[in-house]
Formats: structure tokens, sequence, C-alpha cells
């Protein structure tokens, strides 16, 4: 019977809670939390809300529960060096030390690294802290990406044709980044087809899990601004269908290497999830980034098909000892998508944008599995908290009846919500078949 902490209050950790609480192991879930997120409230034995830099509360809360090992959902409590101080308090967890979690937190560490053990898969980029040498560079690239050199809650990158066309403005984004007081990472731009390969790693193994495809912008037809992802989808043969198998073995040769590169770097191993954003291109599978955690909403298509007792694997994660593991998922296809306020991602003075924080009524989801995540609970209901609110899930034996299934469940969140169509949607599944294939000349 482990007793288990969980951190973290979206929608991720509401499925990290659920696969938890699967466990024929009879866990005991105790959830520290910066908002009261009600579904896994419900699931956990105790909770506490406090913040993901107050350490003190956290290992707290985890010694006065007696707490076997902690799972960490999102990347601010990995930045903060959660794992090093529970660790400090001999509690182990299934996530990086702050050191490791630079492969998400620090963008130049993670191009360093994958060139330094020569690794395939980087683009042409270069890092800066000055000025000097920007425009000789940007003027080498056919297509421009931008990035600050830290954590930007997925909305920092920009890219050229997204959020600049010429050079000109490139350069003074990048004025702007560096006068922020962040380096800057000028990169060049790929064109391809994006995908989510979340790995388990226990600092020497690397285990796979099913590919996902995320869609970041807010608005169907891939348009309007980027958001933290309005939604994903996944299919039974756990792959893509704009893919080839070796561009999935690609992503988990890279993956395996930053894993060793990692351990021979700090000498320490890499125990918990390596989630890669990775894209196929015309010259194979590059990387985009690599995440320290689980993809929210990503979590919510993998998660719910475990086979494998989640609680089992996450020892194995701390004993180092995965490759003695047989984990496994449930062949069915997933369409998540996110309800999120009618304003969500607009500007502040767009008049959606106010309604951010109004009252929503949720019903009865029918077949599809309800995520919560930026809610608020209050004493007389439930309401939006500015970003993405809730996460409904269809599972199914094929995609379209996923899709039917997810299609239903969003109609039961009642408000001032918004949320995508398209995801999941054949039409838009073949755009991106017709585009791999353009781009392959095929
Ligand atoms: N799906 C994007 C992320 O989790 O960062």
């Amino acid at each position: 019977m482990p007793n288990i902490l969980l951190v973290g209050n979206g929608a991720r950790e509401h499925a990290i809670a659920e696969a938890v609480m699967r466990s024929s192991q009879n866990p005991r879930l105790f959830s520290f939390m910066k908002a009261n997120n009600p579904g896994i409230a419900s699931l956990s034995e105790k909770i506490k809300i406090g913040s993901y830099s107050d350490l003190d509360a956290i290992t707290a809360f985890a010694k006065e529960n007696k707490i076997d090992f902690a799972v960490i959902g999102p990347e601010d409590p990995l930045n903060n060096g959660v794992v090093d101080a529970l660790a400090k308090s001999g509690i182990s967890a299934v996530g990086p030390t702050k050191n490791l979690a630079r492969l998400e937190t620090s963008k130049s560490f993670t191009r360093n690294l994958v060139n330094k053990y020569n690794i395939l898969g980087n683009p042409q980029y270069k890092v800066f802290t000055s000025m000097d040498g920007v425009e000789v560079f940007l003027n080498k690239l056919e297509g421009i990406v931008l990035k600050p050199d830290g954590l930007t809650g997925g909305k920092g990158v920009l890219v050229q044709g997204d959020h600049f066309s010429i050079k000109e403005e490139a350069l003074k984004l990048c004025e702007q980044i560096l006068s922020g007081g962040s380096s800057l990472i000028v990169e060049e731009k790929f064109d391809g087809e994006e995908f989510s390969l979340q790995c388990l790693c226990d600092g020497k193994t690397v285990v796979g899990t099913p590919l996902v495809q995320d869609h970041k912008r807010r608005f169907d037809g891939d348009r309007g601004p980027n958001t933290g992802g309005m939604g994903s989808f996944s299919l039974p043969d756990h792959s893509m269908p704009f893919l080839k198998s070796s561009d999935i073995e690609a992503g988990l040769e890279i993956t395996r290497q930053v894993a060793a590169a990692l351990l021979k770097e700090t000498g320490i191993p890499y125990k918990g999830v390596m989630y890669g954003g990775f894209i196929a291109t015309k010259d194979g599978v590059k990387l985009l980034e690599y995440n320290a955690r689980f993809g929210d909403p990503e979590a919510m298509n993998i998660l719910p098909l475990l086979k494998t007792d989640f609680v089992e694997i996450c020892k194995h994660i701390i004993d180092g000892t995965l490759d003695k593991l047989k984990i496994e998922f449930e062949h069915k296809a997933t369409v998540c998508k996110y309800v999120v306020p009618k304003g969500y991602g607009l500007p502040a003075d767009h008049p959606d944008a106010a309604s951010s924080k109004a009252k929503i009524e949720v019903g009865n989801v029918g077949k599809a599995r309800l995520y919560y995540s930026s809610v608020d609970k209050k004493d007389d209901g439930l309401y939006l908290s500015s970003s993405r609110a809730i996460g409904i899930v269809g599972i199914a034996d094929t995609l379209e009846e996923a899709r039917n299934i997810t299609s239903e469940g969003v109609k039961a969140v009642k408000g001032h919500v918004d949320y995508r169509e398209d995801i999941g949607t054949d039409a838009l599944i073949q755009k991106r078949i017709d585009h791999m294939s353009k781009i392959r000349k095929e």
C-alpha cells in the first residue's frame, strides 16, 4: 500500500492521479497543488494547496504523510528543484533533478548536448547572449526560429511565417528577447509534421509510449495564436499515418542517445519522462525540443491506455529496472479536446477575454473521460480560471468512434467556452498525410 505524492494540478496530473489509483497495489494518493483541481482532489486521500516554489512545504507534506515516492507532473516544480529537495529527505521521485530538468528548462543546454555527443536531429543553430553575429547567422538560414533560453509555457518560440515575416522583424525580436535577460537561440526552421514521443526513462533504459499529435493553434484549421495545446489524438497502431516506422525508431534512438549523454555529462541517472517534440522532414526526423515531463494534453491520450500497472512502472523507474518490466498499452484510438474559455489565447483587450473566469456547468459527458485542468471549485460551483479548463477524451477501437465520443462529451460543458471541432478528423489527418507526401516527393 504505497503512499504516493503527486505534485501538480492540471489535466495531465488528473490523468496521472487516475493511472495511480487504477493500480492493484492499493496506493494512497497525497496531492500538492497550486489550485484545487476537483478531479485530483476526489482521488486523493489528502490535498495541500501551496506554491510550487515552496519546497519546504512540499517536503513537509511528503514527510508528514510518510510518502514512499513522488510523481512530479509539471515543469515548474522540476525547475525549482523539488526532486533534489525531496531526495534530501530520502524521498525518491519520478521526475528529473533540477540539473537534469535542463533538458527542458534550457534549450541551449539540450542543443549543445546533442551537438557535443554527435546525436542526430539538431537544426543549424547558434546561442547568443548579445546581438553580435546575430544578423550574419540569420542571413545563413532559409527559415528562422527564435527561442528564449528558458521556460516559456510552450508559447515563447517565434517562428518565421507565423510570428514574423522578414529578417528585420526577426532582428527586432532578437533584441527584445535579449533585453528580457534571457539568452537567445536562433535555429533553422524545419518543414514537416510534428509528433510527440513520450518516453519513460530510468537513467539507462528508454521505453517509448504511443505516439500522439498535439494541436497547438487556437482555432480550427491550425489558425490563430499558439496555445499550450488545444487537443490531441493517437491511433490504435500507436503510430501516426504520416510517419514511417523508421521515423519512430529515429525518435527513439535520439532519445536513447540523449539519455546516455545526460548520464555521461552529469553522472546522475535521468528518472522520469523524456518527452521529445519531433518533426518528420524531408531529411528525416529532427528534434524540436525535449520536455522533462508528460505532455499536456498528450498524457491524457496515453495514460488511460496503460495495461501495465502505473505504480509498478514508477517503482521500476526509481529502481533503475525498467528493462525488467514489459510495458503495454491498449491498441485503441484516443481523441482529446480541451474545453477552454472563449477568450483563451486572445489578447487581453478582446471582448471574449473578460469571460475567462466565468462560471461553467458540467453535465454528463457520456462515454467520454473528463480531466479537470484550470478550474476553480468554489462553494457555488465551478469557475474557469483563464487557461485550458477541461480535457475531454474519447477512447475507442476506431478513430471515428473515439472522435464521436469526444464530440458528444465536449457538449456537456456549458458556459462561455470553446474547443476545436477538427481534432482527429479525417480531413485534418489527410492534410497532414498530403503535406508529408509532398515534402517527401512521393
Ligand atoms: N503539449 C505541449 C506540452 O505539453 O508542452
